[in-house]
């Protein structure tokens, strides 16, 4: 079983999505090494939203093993920064995007996006944000610094096992997660600068265009 199920409805969608041989694999690595990637169905509206887009230069934070990173590199033609705190996982995502002939369009940021983030410069029109779920509201400042007017944020597991909604349970260990969640959306939604969706998706995403400066 390589991804949790969180419902009918997902394993519905599932059952419309091909993956690659390439996708496949790595999705198959993900699973037999314990890594979260993004799940089917929300890979796909990422796709969607980065093919309807045309971002030209994306930054992400929570690289994994490159897939959400592929999805956005092979449906644009845009150049991908991307953070992540694992070197052994940057090392295979190369791999990946090697095999895919995408890493000239791929650099890669070692270490901890805390402290990344802040020192990055220069522009993005596309942001998807895939990293620590706590620090989601700690990055969002200096991610709006990035973005430019009309750019996008997009942001995975907002919803995060139904635990923001109230529709699970969540336990008092990780009732920071939540906590720190549903923080990041209220500011995300009362911010003027930003139109914001949320989609019921996989994990739940959101997405934001920045329409004001
Ligand atoms: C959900 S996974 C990313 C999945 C990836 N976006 C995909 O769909 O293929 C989150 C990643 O964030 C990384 N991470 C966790 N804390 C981090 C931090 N403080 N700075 C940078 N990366 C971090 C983890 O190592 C993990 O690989």
């Amino acid at each position: 079983m390589p991804f949790k199920t969180p419902n009918k409805t997902s394993e519905y969608i599932r059952s419309f999505i091909k993956t690659d041989g390439l996708y496949s694999r790595i999705i198959s690595y993900a699973d037999e090494h314990y890594i979260p990637v993004l799940l089917p169905e929300s890979a796909a509206v990422l796709k969607q939203i980065v093919s309807t887009a045309k971002p030209a230069r994306i930054l992400e934070i929570g690289t994994a093993i490159g897939f959400s990173s592929l999805v956005m590199l092979q449906n644009s033609e845009a150049k991908l920064y991307t953070v992540e705190i694992s070197e052994e996982r940057v090392n295979k995502a190369k791999e990946f995007m090697s095999e895919a002939g995408v890493s000239e369009r791929a650099t890669f940021f070692v270490g901890d996006a805390g402290e990344i983030v802040p020192m990055l410069s220069g522009k993005f029109d596309f942001i998807f944000m895939d990293g620590p779920k706590t620090r989601y509201i700690e990055y969002f400042p200096y991610l709006d610094k990035l973005l430019v007017k009309g750019g996008a944020l997009v942001c995975d597991n907002v919803l995060i096992n139904g635990w923001v909604s109230g529709e699970e349970e969540v336990s008092k260990k990780k009732s920071t997660i939540a906590v720190g969640i549903e923080k990041f959306l209220e500011t995300l939604y009362s911010d003027e600068q930003y139109s914001t969706c949320l989609i019921p998706v996989g994990d739940g995403m959101s997405w934001s265009v920045k329409e004001r400066e």
